[in-house]
C-alpha cells in the first residue's frame, strides 16, 4: 500500500489518480476527506497528526508534500517507519543544490525536510523540480476578466513542469527498485518566459493576451493569489535571479518515465477549462 500526502493537491492528486487507474492499493491522506473528491479505487483517510502511526497501518511506501508535517515532520517519520513504512518519495524543490541562498524560506523548508528524512533511517528519493506550469493558474482571475495579464518579469525565463510529468517520476520511483538514495532534478522540456506562458494560454484559449510587466516594487500579494504571504518577497528574488538567465532543464523526466516531459503549451491545453469563466 502507497500513502499518498497532499493527496489533493496538485501532485498528490494526480499521482493517486495514476495509481488508482493501475489498480494499485492507495491510501489518500487528506484533512477534509468530505471535500476530497478523489477517485474511488483510493482509500480517502484523515490525515490526523493525533495519531500518525494510525495512518501508516499496512503502507510500505509514503510520498511525502512537505509541509505535511510541519513541526511534527520528525515524529511523522518515527510513526512511518514504526509502521513499517521503508521508503519515502518527498516532493521537494530544485532550490535545494550545492551554492544555494541558504536563508532562503523556500530552501529552508525543503532542505530541512530533505535532512530530517536522511535522518529518519527510511530509504528516500527526493524529487527536486522547478517551477511548476501549474503556476500559471495564478493568471486565472485576470484572463477570465479580460484579455491583458498585468504582473512582474515579463521575460523571465523558467522550464516550467506538467504537474502530471512530476507525479509519473513519483510513481515510478514509488513502484520500481533502483530510486533509493536518488535526487532526481526534474524541469519541463524548454524554456518559455512568462509573457510566452501568457500568449500559450490564450492560443489553448483561441484568445490574443498580452502580458503587462508590472515593477516589481508595485507588486503585492493580489497578484500571486496562491502564493502564502509570508513566502512572497523570497519568491520574488527568485524570480529576479531568472532575469538573463537560462533555467536548468533536465531530461530525468524521459529518462525515469520512458515518456518525454510535456511542454507549456501542452498543460495549457490540458488547462484551457481552468481559464474559461
Ligand atoms: N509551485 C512551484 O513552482 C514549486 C516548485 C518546486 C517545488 N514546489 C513544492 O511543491 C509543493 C506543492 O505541491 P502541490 O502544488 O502539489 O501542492 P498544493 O496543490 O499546494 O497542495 C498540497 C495539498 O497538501 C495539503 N496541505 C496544504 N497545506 C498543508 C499543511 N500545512 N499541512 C498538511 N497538509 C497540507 C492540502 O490538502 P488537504 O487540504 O486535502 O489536506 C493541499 O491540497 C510545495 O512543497 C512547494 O514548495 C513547488
Amino acid at each position: 500500500m502507497i500513502a499518498v500526502t497532499g493527496a489533493t493537491g496538485n501532485v498528490g492528486r494526480a499521482l493517486v489518480e495514476r495509481l488508482a487507474a493501475d489498480g494499485r492499493p492507495v491510501r489518500a491522506l487528506t484533512r477534509d476527506p468530505e471535500r476530497a473528491a478523489l477517485p474511488d479505487g483510493a482509500e480517502t483517510v484523515r490525515f490526523d497528526l493525533d495519531d500518525p502511526a494510525a495512518l501508516f497501518t499496512g503502507v510500505d511506501k509514503l510520498f511525502l508534500y512537505v509541509q505535511a508535517g510541519g513541526e511534527h515532520l520528525a515524529a511523522l517519520l518515527a510513526a512511518a517507519r514504526g509502521a513499517g513504512v521503508r521508503h519515502v518519495v518527498l516532493l521537494s524543490s530544485a532550490i535545494v543544490q550545492e551554492g544555494a541562498d541558504e536563508s532562503h524560506p523556500i530552501y529552508v523548508m525543503h532542505a530541512t525536510a530533505e535532512q530530517q528524512i536522511r535522518d529518519s533511517g527510511l530509504a528516500w528519493t527526493f524529487l527536486r523540480p522547478g517551477a511548476f506550469a501549474v503556476n500559471a493558474l495564478q493568471w486565472v482571475p485576470q484572463v477570465r476578466a479580460g484579455d491583458t495579464v498585468r504582473g512582474v518579469f515579463a521575460d523571465a525565463r523558467s522550464a516550467p513542469i506538467h504537474e502530471d510529468d512530476i507525479a509519473a517520476v513519483a510513481e515510478r520511483a514509488l513502484l520500481d527498485d533502483g530510486h533509493e538514495g536518488a535526487v532526481h532534478r526534474l524541469s519541463g522540456p524548454r524554456a518559455v518566459s512568462n509573457a510566452e506562458q501568457v500568449a500559450a494560454i490564450g492560443r489553448a484559449l483561441g484568445r490574443d493576451l498580452d502580458f503587462t510587466e508590472v515593477p516589481v516594487e508595485q507588486a503585492g500579494p493580489e497578484l500571486f493569489p496562491y502564493v502564502p504571504p509570508h513566502l512572497l518577497q523570497g519568491l520574488l528574488k527568485t524570480f529576479e535571479a531568472m532575469i538573463g538567465a537560462e533555467p536548468e532543464i533536465t531530461d530525468t523526466v524521459e529518462k525515469v518515465t520512458g515518456v518525454p516531459a510535456r511542454t507549456f503549451d501542452r498543460w495549457a491545453e490540458d488547462h484551457a477549462a481552468d481559464f474559461r469563466s
